[in-house]
C-alpha cells in the first residue's frame, strides 16, 4: 500500500519504522530533512507541513492510498479533510473533530457537557481583566492554559512556574498582550498526583487501548524546569505503570472510550490515534488534556513493541473496521530524547551531532530521528527535538541501561539528555508521592 506520511519528528520516525516493517511503501511529507524518514521512503519532499494544497498536490502525485498524520498542525490547517475529499484514507481526525487538542474549551465542554467522569474545575476567558478577577476570587491554586496550540510549552502551573497570585495575573496578561494560542485562556484548578498516558487507536466507534506510558514534561531532571513537548518515557512489560492498578488503567480507558462516544453522539465522528493525559490522583484519574495523534515521545515507546501490522491498523482506523485486537509486546521500554541545548527556553540549532548507529544498534537499542537536518552530511540540530534513543528489555531497569549505554553514542557539546527517566529514584519518587497524597486523603476523611 502507498502511505503518505505527514511529519518529520520522532514519533513520526517511529511510525514510519512500523509502517516499513509491514511493507507499506513510503512517500514522505516533512519540514526537516530527517534521514530516518529519507531512509525508509521511497520518495519525499520537503514541505510546511500546513501547507494543504501542497501537501494534497504531492499525494496526487505519487498516488498516495493512505494517509498517516503525526503533527497536530496540519490537522488543524485540515489537511486530512482535503485529502479525503480527494479519495485518499486518512488514519486521522478531520479538523472539527482534531478539536479535542485543538481547544481546550472544547474539550473541557464536552467532558461536562456528556457527565464524562475526571474533569477538573475550570472558566474560560476572552479578555485579561475578567481572568485575574476569577483568579483573586477562588481559593485553590490554578493552572493557566492558552486554549489554542502552543506545542506544549503554553502552559504554567501556579507553585511552579507562577509562583504568587501577581505570578498568575503577569502570565495572563502575556498571554493575551502576545495572543499566546491565539483563542483566549482557560483557567484550570490545579489537581495533584502523577501522570500518565492513555493511548488509543480508533476508528470514529471502536477503540483499542494501548500500553500505558510515563511521560515527563518538565526540561530539567527530577521534573523541574519549564514545559516542554516531553524529554523521554517509559513503559511497562505489563502495560501498566508502577503507581497505575489496573481499575485505574480501565477508568482512564473508560473515559477515552466515553469521549469517542460522545463525539459520535455530537456527529463529530473521531477516526486516527487518541491521546489521553490523566493524573492519577487519591480520587481516580483526572483529565489533563486530550491529543488528537499519537504522544511524542510516547509514541516511540509503544510502536517499538507494536506486534499488529501498522498499515493495517491505519487502513482499519481510515475504514472504520477496526474489530481485531492490537497486540504488543510484553517489553518494558524507556525513551530518552536528546535535545538541544536551551531546548525549553531559547534553543541553539544548527549545531552539529555525531551519531553512531552501528554502536546505538550493538546497545540494544533503537534510534529515531527527530527535529534535525542533514547538511552536507552533517547531522544539526534544529530548534525542537533531535533524536530518540528507546531501550527495549524485560524490565525497566534493563531497558534504562541499553537507552543509557546508547546514548553514549550520540556526542555533542551543544545538547542535554534527562537521564533521571526511568531511573529507579526517579520512579519510587513518584510512586512515594502517590501514596503520600492516598495517606493524606485516607487521614483527612478519617478525621
Ligand atoms: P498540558 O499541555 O495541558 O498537558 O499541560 C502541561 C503540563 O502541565 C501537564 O503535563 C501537567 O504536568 C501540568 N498540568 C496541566 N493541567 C493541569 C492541572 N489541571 N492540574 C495540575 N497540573 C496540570
Ligand atoms: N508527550 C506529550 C505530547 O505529545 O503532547
Amino acid at each position: 500500500m502507498r502511505v503518505l506520511t505527514i511529519g518529520g519528528g520522532g514519533r513520526e520516525h517511529a511510525a514510519v519504522e512500523a509502517l516499513y516493517r509491514c511493507g507499506a511503501e513510503i512517500y514522505a511529507v516533512m519540514k526537516n530533512m530527517n534521514p530516518g524518514i529519507i531512509k525508509r521512503s521511497k520518495k519525499y519532499k520537503i514541505i510546511e507541513e500546513t501547507k494543504v494544497g501542497e501537501v494534497c498536490a504531492y499525494a496526487k502525485n505519487v498516488g498516495a492510498e493512505l494517509a498517516y498524520i503525526g503533527p497536530e498542525a496540519p490537522l488543524e490547517a485540515g489537511l486530512s479533510d482535503s485529502l479525503e475529499k480527494m479519495g485518499v484514507l486518512c488514519a486521522a481526525p478531520t479538523k472539527a473533530a482534531a478539536r479535542i487538542e485543538t481547544s481546550k474549551l472544547f474539550m473541557r465542554e464536552l467532558i461536562n457537557k456528556h457527565n464524562i467522569a475526571g474533569n477538573v474545575g475550570y472558566a474560560s476567558f476572552d479578555n485579561p481583566e475578567d481572568a485575574k478577577r476569577y483568579v483573586d476570587g477562588i481559593e485553590c491554586e490554578v493552572v493557566v492554559k492558552p486554549v489554542g496550540l502552543t506545542g506544549g510549552k503554553g502552559v504554567k502551573v501556579q507553585g511552579e512556574h507562577l509562583h504568587s497570585v501577581r505570578d498568575v495575573s503577569r502570565y495572563i496578561d502575556e498571554v493575551f498582550n502576545a495572543s499566546i494560542g491565539k483563542a483566549g485562556i482557560i483557567i484550570e484548578e490545579k489537581v495533584s498526583g502523577e501522570e500518565f498516558t492513555q493511548m488509543a487507536f480508533c476508528d470514529g466507534k471502536h477503540i483499542e487501548p494501548m500500553p500505558l506510558v510515563q511521560d515527563h514534561k518538565r526540561a530539567y531532571e527530577n521534573d523541574i524546569g519549564p514545559n516542554t513537548g516531553g524529554m523521554g518515557s517509559y513503559s511497562d512489560s505489563d502495560h501498566l505503570l508502577p503507581f497505575v492498578k489496573e481499575s485505574d488503567r480501565v477508568a482512564a480507558f473508560n473515559i477515552v472510550r466515553d469521549v469517542v462516544s460522545a463525539m459520535n453522539k455530537d456527529s463529530c465522528q473521531y477516526c486516527g490515534p487518541i491521546y489521553g493525559q490523566f493524573m492519577l490522583t487519591p480520587n481516580g484519574p483526572k483529565i489533563i488534556e486530550f491529543n488528537a495523534r499519537f504522544g511524542d515521545p510516547e509514541a516511540m515507546n509503544v510502536l517499538s513493541i507494536l506486534e499488529s501490522d501498522f498499515a493495517d491498523i491505519c487502513y482499519r482506523m481510515a475504514t472504520g473496521t477496526l474489530t481485531k485486537a492490537v497486540k504488543f509486546e510484553r517489553k518494558a521500554s524507556v525513551c530518552k530524547y536528546v535535545v538541544p541545548e536551551g531546548y525549553g527556553t531559547k534553543p541553539v540549532s544548527g549545531k552539529e551531532i555525531f551519531v553512531d548507529e552501528e554502536g546505538i544498534k550493538r546497545a540494544n537499542a533503537t534510534l529515531y530521528y527527530a527535529n534535525v537536518n542533514q547538511d552536507n552530511g552533517r547531522l544539526l540540530t534544529g530548534t525542537s527535538r533531535s533524536l530518540g534513543i528507546v531501550g527495549i528489555a524485560d524490565t525497566i531497569d534493563m531497558a534504562e541501561e541499553n537507552c543509557e549505554n546508547a546514548l553514549k553514542f550520540v556526542r555533542s557539546k551543544h545538547i542535554f539528555v534527562r537521564h533521571d527517566i526511568g531511573r529507579r529514584n526517579l520512579i519510587r519518587n513518584h510512586v512515594e508521592h502517590l501514596q503520600k497524597l492516598c495517606l493524606g486523603q485516607n487521614e483527612k476523611s478519617s478525621s
